[in-house]
């Protein structure tokens, strides 16, 4: 079904399909892979590793999920229409983003407090980004200091740091400057969560690691937060309780910040880094997507942090085309939020994006299996991505348009026709 021996040797990047064929001859030699992918089966394995905390962190949606179920009914809604015979023996993955040549486009979201899913925490999944030469995304809320994820991503791994920034602009400037230093070269600041959303397994549960102390790791080895506790007269040796409580407390602060101080971040990066690029992520509308393009980013992520902020928000999906219509010639679109499948990559490509990030699926991964279960979920995912061009017919990225999906709506009635 994939032999080996057909598969052309100059690639510039793995034959990732041919992971499909190594699960199912490991199969007849007796090893099944570690488990399964299927998004809802892959996920209620987590919930039966992870403590109930850990199963409510991730899987906790705003108010009742609306926005998240948005998130998935709009994939449903946007059908691939394949091309056949069109050749694609000899296709490629491999992208460009940022400067940087990537071997496909997907990358890993940002995701705070990985110690809660695994021990190996952040470092896992840092090791298997850099592995696979996927761009890997620190969260400011990470449990594991910038300089400890960087060495696990190694000198070839490609590094973006994701900043919820504190309205203490020296501590802002020190995560700035350790990131740089670590080797993270992309910024990207989050600007849907200076206050998370209201979510009810949390609360009731009173789920919030930080508050107990736990998950800091990266704030307390800040030189400029350790004052800052310093002059609270917080030891977080003693009182890791208060002292995490005043980290999160810092960098979620509840306290927005305006587009002023937006031009005041990316000018500080530009000048730390000679000119690197610098993104926002928690873009939904088209005008906030024309301002920051506007002020000088670099990129955008259109992203609904996976419904967890808005409860009855549009889809991310959705969001996706008109923000493409506005600045797509002009800046990166990258999108996330929902992503379950290599389908649903294609998808988001063919509405524009540049390249999807994936959150929820490694997280599962993580819980499941730690560094092996990041690592086989996400190879599933560019094995089923890879295949999924070669089924519709695409030989490049770029061959991935507009063109290549119907919505629900576009088949109905008039546009049925076209078909
Ligand atoms: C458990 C969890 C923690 C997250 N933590 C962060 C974070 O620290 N910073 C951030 O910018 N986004 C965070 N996000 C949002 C992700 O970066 C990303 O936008 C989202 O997960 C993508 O959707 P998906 O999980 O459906 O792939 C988090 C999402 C989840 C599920």
């Amino acid at each position: 079904m994939s032999d080996e021996e057909n598969q052309w040797k100059d690639r510039s990047t793995p034959h990732w399909h041919l992971y499909q064929r190594q699960n199912l001859i490991n199969a007849a030699n007796g090893q099944l892979p570690p488990f399964n992918t299927d998004p809802t089966k892959l996920e209620r394995e987590a919930r039966a590793k992870l403590s109930q905390n850990g199963w409510f962190y991730a899987s906790s949606n705003a108010g009742q999920s609306h926005t998240h179920h948005a998130n998935r009914a709009a994939f449903a809604r946007h059908r691939i229409l394949p091309r056949t015979l069109v050749g694609t023996n000899r296709r490629e993955t491999r992208t460009e983003i940022f400067g940087r040549s990537i071997p496909a486009p997907i990358c890993f979201a940002p995701i705070g407090i990985n110690e809660i899913y695994h021990a190996q925490a952040e470092l896992a999944v840092a090791r298997v980004a850099g592995r696979l030469g996927l761009p890997y995304c620190l969260s400011t809320a990470g449990s594991r200091p910038v300089e400890s994820v960087g060495e696990a991503n190694g000198e070839e791994g490609v590094r973006w740091f994701q900043l919820y920034m504190p309205h203490d602009d020296e501590l802002t400037m020190s995560l700035l400057k350790r990131a740089w230093g670590a080797g993270f070269d992309v910024l990207i600041l989050t600007t849907d969560t200076w206050q998370l959303g209201w979510r009810h397994d949390d609360i009731a549960t009173g789920n919030y690691a930080f508050y107990h102390g736990r998950g800091a790791s990266l704030g307390f080895t800040d030189p400029v937060f350790q004052r800052r506790l310093k002059e609270a007269g917080i030891d977080p040796e003693t009182d890791p309780k208060a002292a995490a409580q005043k980290w999160i407390d810092t960098i979620w602060h509840g306290r927005s910040h305006n587009w002023e101080k937006v031009k005041w971040v990316l000018q500080q990066w530009k000048t730390l880094t000679n000119g690197k690029p610098f993104v926002i992520k928690g873009i939904q509308d088209a005008r906030d997507a024309e301002m920051a393009v506007e002020v000088g980013c670099d990129g955008v992520v259109v992203s609904n942090h996976a419904g967890r902020q808005i409860d009855g928000a549009v889809a991310s999906l959705d969001a996706l085309e008109g923000v493409v219509a506005a600045v797509g010639g002009r800046t990166t679109v990258l999108f996330d939020s929902g992503v379950r499948s290599g389908s649903d990559v294609f998808k988001a490509l063919a509405l524009g994006a540049k390249a999807v990030l994936v959150g929820r699926l490694w997280v599962w991964g993580l819980s499941i299996q730690g560094e092996v279960g990041v690592e086989h979920v996400m190879r599933s995912l560019l094995a089923e991505f890879d295949l999924t061009m070669e089924l519709a017919g695409c030989n490049r990225i770029e061959d991935i348009r507009r063109d290549r999906v119907r919505t629900v709506e576009e088949m109905d009635g008039k546009q049925k026709a076209k078909l």
